[in-house]
């Protein structure tokens, strides 16, 4: 169980250790120490102890040193590391102990963490942190899942961190976070493609950014994806055309049209389905569940594996 003003241990101490420190500490979190790996004498050691002062941490030598103190242990190093830092804490852990961790690994890591963590008693959290530490602090939005969860939620909200509990398993929180990152990865790539190839077809980029916000400007924010799956599934043919017409366009740029090559495939994959002739019987273009539900069911029937 965690006191109401928990004692905070950071297993690593870059970004995401100093702004969460620095804003529970400004929100009455009363200590928060942290551990990272030896630097003494460097300069990065001189360094890292500055930004320890100036975010009210306590520095403390040891991972040991670190779970003794500590009532809520935070894993905050790189997904290298996450899975040995679980290991070790897991030996040091006590059964009242918490361990929550916020690495962007994948959900099988944050699965065998939990299981370490609570073969010795102590309760797992499994963060996913949505939002970015250096621009809100401790008040980036994250996900949570894993035994801990609610407890966690519970007694950090009280500090103003943005805490959305998923009743589930650890390792769920890190699937929401994975399935994000499909979506912004790819809109990196996509946005990297368009903008070389509007770069190449002398084109400002600011014209077409505008543009392509025009086409969901009515559409609400919880409905865009669903708005853009619809529309893919109902025209897959026609566009599986028009894409491939349009990756001519781009080698003759003299681009790579990586991102278009993979969307022609993904169009065309649909497009082998037919779903426009189930529309209104039990698949409705604006509910992408009904969608991927008569995929599997056609899936079945022509016995295809992979959608
Ligand atoms: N930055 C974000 O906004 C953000 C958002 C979502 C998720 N995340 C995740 O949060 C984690 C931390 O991100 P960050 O941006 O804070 O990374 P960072 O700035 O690179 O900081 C990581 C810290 O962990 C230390 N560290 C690494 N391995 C260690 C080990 N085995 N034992 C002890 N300390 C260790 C590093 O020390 P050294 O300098 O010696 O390597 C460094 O102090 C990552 O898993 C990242 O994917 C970050």
């Amino acid at each position: 169980m965690l006191s109401i003003n928990p004692r905070i241990g950071f297993v690593g101490f870059g970004e995401v250790g100093f702004h969460m420190s620095c804003g529970l500490k400004q929100a009455g979190v009363e200590r928060i120490f942290a551990y990272t790996r030896d630097l003494a004498g460097s300069a990065k050691s001189r360094k890292l102890r500055r930004y320890a002062q100036i975010a009210g941490v306590q520095l403390v030598p040891t991972l040991d040193e670190l779970v003794a103190q500590s009532e809520l242990i935070i894993s905050a190093v790189n997904a290298r590391g996450a899975l040995k830092i679980a290991k070790e804490v897991a030996q040091l852990i006590g059964a009242n102990g918490m361990f929550a961790d916020l690495n962007n690994v994948v959900p099988a890591v944050k699965k065998e963490a939990a299981a370490l963590i609570q073969a010795k008693g102590a309760s797992f959290v499994d963060i996913a942190l949505i939002e970015i530490p250096a621009l809100v602090e401790h008040r980036a939005l994250m996900y949570v899942s894993g035994d801990g969860a609610e407890e966690f939620c519970k007694v950090m909200s009280k500090f103003g961190m943005n805490i959305e509990v998923m009743v589930a398993e650890a390792g769920q929180a890190a699937t929401v976070k994975a399935l994000m990152n499909i979506y912004l990865k790819g809109m990196q790539a996509l946005s990297i493609e368009v903008a070389l190839s509007a770069y190449k077809a002398s084109i400002p980029i600011g014209h077409l950014s505008l543009l392509v916000s025009r086409m969901t400007q009515n559409v609400p924010d919880e409905d865009e994806m669903a708005f853009w799956i619809g529309r893919g599934v109902l025209h897959a043919h026609r566009k599986t055309a028009e894409v491939k017409d349009i990756v001519n366009l781009m080698k003759g740029w003299g681009i790579d049209p990586l991102m278009m090559k993979a969307t022609a495939k993904r169009l065309s994959a649909i497009a082998q389905y037919n779903l426009e002739d189930y529309i209104g019987e039990n698949l409705h273009p604006e509910d992408s569940q009904s969608i991927f539900e008569v995929m599997d069911q056609i899936g079945r029937e022509r016995g295809i594996g992979l959608h």
